[in-house]
């Protein structure tokens, strides 16, 4: 299959052949744990759970005027050696009939990275013409509003998704709160950042009014900078909890956000720049040339420098929340209700 179709196929976009960069890679998992850089710095433990990927300079307060991620971290869960950035996301939760929870564990994409010890696919997605700027050291946003339980409030945001897996490679189908029928091989949670960026804050208060989505195509006037689509895929493995005889008894879904979301509605992620020195940015103005070679795992770029799914898991970092997240649990970590 030609990169194109395939790529279409794997993210259910239609690329034309001479698409923007596609940067497609895995990023294993680097700690599950209490902490929020981003959203409450210095604040251990924050309020909910998050499994997070990337560099391991990941930390309990991230003072990007203090913290220069790519000069602090040693170690990367990402196949590009030189994305330090960190990208993370609450955690999904079964809840059994007798109100107990348990952790769900994410697994390596079936399409290309099942060597990874969970964590997510990224992507880097460029338009199909025109100029993309990479973010600049100290850029970090988030994306959606882990308070929203209803569909209309959702509509926000255009592009938070959920798949429900038959096949490793089931695309289509997507729905904007948890699937209500057990998924074979999984759930993918699919996470796509806005694309436009008032060219000046890094941050903003609320981590979202600094990016916007675009509309018809273009960037608004107040945030004209296009910027590459930051897109996560998660897939998290339902397998061990596909009985519906666990499932509860009036009919509705077994599974729960960290953060006590039990519609799906509530999903958001959350992304902080860390890329070495200018390698982003070379590899989107290297186009298509840094197109991912799906199948073998390359980044397939002229620039940059990449390592092999199996370094990227030996990266890690020493949990600093101490909380036992093991076995069956009496309530939510943080004790956040389901609600
Ligand atoms: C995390 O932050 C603490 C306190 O600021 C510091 O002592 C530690 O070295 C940091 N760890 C990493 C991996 O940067
Ligand atoms: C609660 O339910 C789960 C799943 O059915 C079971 O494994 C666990 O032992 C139960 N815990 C208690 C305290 O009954």
């Amino acid at each position: 299959m030609h990169w194109a179709a395939l790529l279409a196929a794997v993210t259910g976009i239609p690329f034309v052949v001479d698409a923007g960069a596609i940067l497609r890679f895995s990023c294993s998992q680097l700690v599950v744990e209490r902490l929020d850089p981003l959203v409450n710095p210095g604040i251990n433990p924050s309020p909910h759970l998050h499994q997070v990927v990337g560099g391991n300079a990941f930390n309990v307060s991230m003072n990007p005027d203090t913290h220069d991620i790519p000069s602090t971290a040693t170690c990367t869960t990402c196949t590009p050696a030189d994305d330090f950035s960190n990208y993370w996301t609450a955690t999904l939760f079964f809840r059994a009939r007798n109100g107990t929870f348990k952790q769900l564990a994410t697994k390596g994409n079936p399409l290309g990275y099942t060597a990874a010890n969970g964590g997510q696919t990224v992507y880097y997605l460029g338009p199909n013409s025109g100029k993309v700027t990479a973010f600049k050291p100290g850029f970090r946003m988030t994306v959606g509003d882990p308070t929203f339980r209803t569909a209309a409030q959702i509509k926000k945001y255009p592009m938070l998704t959920y798949t429900c897996l038959q096949t490793g490679s089931t695309r289509g189908g997507e729905t904007t709160n948890f699937p209500t029928k057990p998924c074979k091989v999984g759930i993918m949670v699919s996470i796509r950042f806005p694309t436009c960026w008032d060219g000046k804050n890094l941050d903003s208060p609320s981590h979202q009014d600094h990016v916007a989505y675009p509309s018809g195509g273009k960037c608004p006037s107040t945030h004209p900078v296009t910027v590459p689509q930051v897109f996560y895929e998660t897939i998290w493995d339902t397998t061990p909890f596909n009985d519906q005889a666990l499932w509860p008894v009036d009919g509705s879904q077994p599974f729960v956000w960290s953060f006590g979301d039990p519609t799906g509605y509530g999903v958001h992620g959350d992304y902080v720049f860390g890329w070495k020195g200018d390698a982003l940015q070379k590899a989107m103005d290297a186009g298509s040339k840094c197109n991912s070679d799906l199948l073998q795992n390359n980044i397939n770029c002229p620039v940059g420098t990449t390592q092999t799914i199996q370094k990227g898991n030996q990266c890690s970092k020493k949990v600093d929340v101490n909380e036992n997240l093991e076995g069956w649990l009496a309530e939510l970590p943080g004790g956040m209700k389901v609600q």
